[in-house]
């Protein structure tokens, strides 16, 4: 029996990345995942992926940016299984550029998919969740949110108001039986940190530098803390954000010796 036995999951943006990998941990631990996802090649591909290894996991095509897709989404949700017990909202993207010439659609996309998304998300699922008197939202953060990074304006922009969002609507629901929590990780290896190594924005030996573990994070790393927090030994934590960073963060000194 896994803690999360027949739990009802939605995780946005789990196609790939550090949402397939939340989605692949929370079916091991015996979720029914639902991939709420834009790209329907990759979403389709994490089901096939997941039902291949035995587990309960469907897709639905979905953009978090709108409010009737997004509607669209919960109402499948209900029509199957008439309750939803966990909202991972994962989905996002990341576009770097100096501030003073930023294109204002590169802006509104950004703003629109990770923090907008997430607002639509959590109002739609929260209604279900207040009705059920319980409920998990789970807001995927980042270190970015928490303090400056140059060219990073937008995304850590919007990552900041996803963390007040989180602490704001987690105290707003608090007595009704809905959690609401954030993760925010630190630099992880992913699809879209190995693409930015490749185009040459980024290098893993100046992240791995900057990181008191002197290492970037694992997927799975951030998965375990995600279930954990979804999962009942969690019951007292709201309205927080838990870092997962390898002491990113905390550190504001000179430079890590290597
Ligand atoms: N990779 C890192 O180092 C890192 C660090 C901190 C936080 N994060 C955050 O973790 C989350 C996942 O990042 P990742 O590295 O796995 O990225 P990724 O690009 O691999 O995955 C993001 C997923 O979101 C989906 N998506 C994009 N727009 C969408 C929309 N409008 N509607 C629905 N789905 C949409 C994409 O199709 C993709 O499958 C993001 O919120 C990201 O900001 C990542």
């Amino acid at each position: 029996m896994g803690e999360l036995d027949g739990r009802i999951t939605i995780v946005t943006g789990g196609g790939r990345g550090i949402g397939f990998g939340i989605a692949r941990r929370l079916c091991r631990a015996g979720a029914n995942v639902l991939i709420a996802e834009f790209n329907p090649e990759t979403g389709a591909e994490a089901v096939k992926q997941l039902t291949d290894e035995g587990y309960q996991a469907w897709f639905h095509e979905t953009d978090v940016r709108k409010p009737e897709s997004v509607q669209a989404m919960v109402d499948a949700v209900l029509a199957r299984h008439g309750r939803i017990d966990i909202l991972v909202n994962n989905a996002g993207l990341a576009e770097l550029g100096p501030t003073e010439t930023f294109p204002v659609e590169q802006w509104d996309l950004q703003v629109d998919v990770m923090y907008t998304g997430v607002f639509l998300c959590t109002r739609a699922v929260g209604n279900v969740m207040l009705e059920q008197g319980k409920g998990v939202i789970l807001n995927i953060s980042s270190i970015g949110g928490l303090g400056a990074w140059p060219l990073r304006t937008a995304y850590n922009s919007a990552k900041a108001a996803v963390i007040s969002l989180t602490e704001n609507v987690g105290c707003e629901w608090a007595r009704r039986g809905v959690r609401v929590v954030s993760v925010a990780p630190g630099v992880t290896r992913t699809a879209m940190l190995q693409q930015m190594v490749e185009e040459g924005r980024a290098t893993l030996e100046r992240y791995n530098k900057r990181t008191p573990m002197g290492r970037v994070g694992e997927i799975e790393e951030i998965a375990s803390v995600v279930q954990f927090l979804v999962s009942d030994r969690a019951s007292y934590i709201t309205a927080t954000t838990v870092t997962v960073d390898g002491g990113w963060t905390a550190w504001g000194n000179l430079p890590l010796e290597e």
